[in-house]
């Protein structure tokens, strides 16, 4: 990843609907450091993205493609295009938002596509960014879903930045420390 021949391009995508909010936050801070090491970065805001979510049709098994021609295809070349992705999502009752899950579900088209693929999972790597209002511990099903999602496409989880007891907007600006693993993140996942 960290090779000089090889342009590293990081990718964030956030999750919440709040813009300036603490997830978007933390995904800039991750950019933040992925830029201080050369990398160019690019965001999107899934909110604005219009991604709907799977409906189950199956069309994908049989042709390859999803039926949906909506915002997902573009940012699936995105994420190709992209060597390290940062997956920024709040905790919405105990599991990600619904434009997060709404996206993760449409993964889904991709294991059924025939070459070349839109997007190539194994070999990204990812980041997480994940704020809360409650408790580390309330954020383990929201942690575990993505882990074990990105573990199932064989996706490496490089770091996972976890803000717990944030609840209005803004309130991980006064979390120094984890701005600076959110920044640690994103430099270390671009030069090791
Ligand atoms: C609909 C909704 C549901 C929430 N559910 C939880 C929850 O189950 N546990 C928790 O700790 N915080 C919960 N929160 C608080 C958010 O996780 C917290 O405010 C977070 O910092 C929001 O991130 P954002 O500023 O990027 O939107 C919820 C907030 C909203 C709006």
């Amino acid at each position: 990843m960290g090779k000089k021949d090889h342009v590293c391009r990081v990718l964030g995508i956030v999750g919440s609907p709040r813009r300036g909010g603490n997830t978007e936050t933390m995904v800039d801070e991750v950019l933040a450091g992925a830029a201080e090491a050369g990398a160019p970065t690019e965001k999107v805001i899934l909110s604005k993205l219009d991604v709907g979510p799977c409906r189950a049709c199956d069309a994908c098994r049989k042709t390859g493609k999803c039926v949906q021609q909506d915002g997902l295809p573009a940012l699936l070349e995105q994420m190709d295009q992209s060597q390290v992705w940062v997956l920024g999502t709040p905790v919405y009752y105990w599991g990600p938002t619904a434009q997060f899950k709404a996206f993760v579900d449409r993964w889904y088209s991709t294991e059924h596509q025939v070459t070349p693929k839109s997007v190539e999972f194994e070999g990204k790597r990812v980041i997480l960014a994940i704020p809360l209002g409650g408790a580390d511990h309330d954020a383990r099903h929201t942690v575990g879903m993505i882990e074990d999602a990105l573990a199932y496409k064989g996706v490496e989880l490089f770091a996972t930045v976890v803000a717990s007891g944030v609840e209005r907007k803004g309130a991980v600006r006064e979390r120094p420390n984890v701005l600076a693993a959110a920044r640690q993140a994103g430099r270390d996942a671009v030069e090791k």
